[in-house]
This record gives C-alpha cells, sequence and structure tokens, in this order.
C-alpha cells in the first residue's frame, strides 16, 4: 500500500524499530523484497539506484516498482537513491517515486544546501526528500570498487552543521557519515555511535544509515535508539543473489536451461536476507 516514506521511518521509530532499504536493480529483487515485508508484516523501501534510473528503461523500472509498492499488503515507498540530477530526480518521481535522496555531500556545504532547496523548489512538498551530510567512502554499485578512501573522500557529518543543514534545507530525513561505507567493508567496520549520538541530539528528524551490507546484526539493532529509522543495504543482498547464481547455474543450464527454476533461487536467496533484516532491525 501506498505510504510517505517519512510516515513509515517516523511510525518505526516510535515502536522502536528501523525500516530496511534495499536497492532493487530489477524486479525479481523487488518482489522477493516485498514478499518479505508482507510475510513479516512490516513496512519496507524499495531503492532505484541513480545508475539504474539514468538506463533507458529506469523509468519503467520505478513505475513498476510503484504498481508493486501499492499493490502491496504492508507499506511500501519508492525512493530514487543518491541523486544530483534535476530532471532524473523529476522524471523519477513522474515515474512514481514517491521520495528523493537529494545528494550533494559531494559538494561544498552551501552547494548541498541549494541542491536540496532547488529539487524541493522543483519536486513540490508532497515528494519526502533525505538529504546527505558528511561523505561516505565507497562506490554504490561496486563491492569493491575502491579501497574506501577511494571514489568518494570520506568525511564524517559535521554535528555542528547538522541544526542549520536541516533547518535550511527542509529535509524530512538525513543521511549520515559516521564510518559507514558504500561497498565491502576493509576489516571490521568501526562505526562511530559517539558522532551518531552527537547529531541525534542536534535535530528531530530522523537519520539514514546508509552502507549497512557488512554491520554486524548486534550493531545495527543500536540504530533505532539513536534515531535512525531507515538504514540502506544493497552490497549483501547482491553478493548473496550472486553467489545463489553461481552455484545453481551449471544444473539449471543443463535442466533444459531452466530459467523459470533459477529466478526461484534468485527469489529465495533475496527474500531470506530481506526477512533476516526486517527481523533484525525490529528487534
Ligand atoms: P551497501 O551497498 O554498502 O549496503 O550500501 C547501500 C546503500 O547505502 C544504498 O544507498
Amino acid at each position: 500500500m501506498r505510504t510517505r516514506l517519512d510516515h513509515l521511518v517516523t511510525s518505526a521509530l516510535q515502536h522502536g524499530s528501523a525500516v530496511p532499504a534495499f536497492t532493487c536493480y530489477d524486479f525479481t529483487t523487488a518482489l522477493a523484497v516485498v514478499a518479505a515485508a508482507e510475510e513479516a508484516g512490516r513496512g519496507v523501501i524499495l531503492l532505484v539506484a541513480p545508475k539504474t534510473a539514468a538506463t533507458p528503461n529506469g523509468m519503467r523500472l520505478t513505475g513498476a516498482l510503484r504498481g508493486l509498492a501499492d499493490a502491496a499488503a504492508v507499506p511500501v515507498a519508492v525512493q530514487l537513491d543518491h541523486a544530483t540530477d534535476l530532471k532524473i530526480m523529476a522524471d523519477a518521481v513522474a515515474a512514481g517515486a514517491d521520495s528523493v535522496l537529494a545528494d550533494g555531500s559531494s559538494f561544498p556545504y552551501e552547494e548541498n544546501i541549494a541542491l536540496v532547496r532547488a529539487a524541493r523548489e522543483l519536486l513540490g512538498p508532497d515528494v519526502v526528500l533525505e538529504a546527505e551530510l558528511g561523505g561516505l567512502a565507497g562506490d554504490e554499485d561496486r563491492a569493491f570498487g575502491a579501497d574506501q578512501s577511494g571514489v568518494r573522500v570520506a568525511g564524517l557529518t559535521d554535528s555542528a552543521q547538522v541544526e542549520d543543514f536541516v533547518s535550511r534545507t527542509g529535509a524530512e530525513l538525513l543521511a549520515v557519515a559516521v564510518g559507514n561505507v558504500h561497498g565491502k567493508y576493509k576489516g571490521e567496520p568501526q562505526l562511530r555511535w559517539d558522532v551518531l549520538q552527537d547529531i541525534a541530539v542536534r535535530t528531530h528528524i530522523p537519520l539514514v544509515l546508509h552502507g549497512a551490507s557488512g554491520i554486524p546484526a548486534e550493531e545495527l539493532v543500536k540504530a533505532a535508539s539513536m534515531n535512525v529509522g531507515k538504514v540502506n543495504f544493497n552490497t549483501e543482498l547482491r553478493t548473496g543473489v550472486l553467489s545463489t547464481l553461481q552455484e545453481q547455474l551449471p544444473a539449471h543450464r543443463s535442466d533444459g536451461e531452466n530459467l523459470q527454476g533459477l529466478l526461484g533461487h534468485w527469489n529465495h536467496s533475496a527474500a531470506s536476507f530481506a526477512s533476516t533484516t526486517l527481523a533484525t532491525l525490529s528487534r
């Protein structure tokens, strides 16, 4: 069923939970994620990666996710993730996204604010905006594309900027950089809970933790207590699907090129990861 992403997240936080958001490059994964959410009786967020949105079929996939979200038995929101291009934001909203991460985190501070304000101006008051302050290292679509000082320079969120940033952007959610990275962590993740705590006391809007793949469950369960209401996953979901496909491919090729059977394994892998994550975040 249709829901506002900020309402979904706020209501989860009121119950001491966070809502997982999963990057869906394809419809099979999205079907599995929504089925897992229905099974758990919990809301969920489907993320469209900006690289997907920019492909010729990106808006068709966004529209298909919208249809899936509306038909679901639980609240499901569709968000365009990490967007910097205003035209893609407008196209995604027209195609059915109800939320956008207007991500100016790689820009200087004032330009970051300007991007979020321009997105608001363009998209209007009904589209839920997430903004990001502080730079996450890593690559959104590659698990180990760079060492984590590589693609983007990491910088923790400066908690002293939070109040000003939130009030001037008018964003409904704030993505933070507290040692989290996109893709695989080098060694154990070292999340700066002290910085997160400091951010959480400076704003009442829900916080968002990107780069959650690889963060142990016993760490993730602490998130909601620090006002982190949305937790983003991509790498771990893909890793699971790809290793399942690699394992199952030879037998399914021998079995009369059985693509349908293979898709069943794909679905099962994605649904199991989503179920485990939904359970962890609602502990
Ligand atoms: P991971 O790929 O590290 O899980 O990050 C996903 C993410 O933050 C999507 O916005």
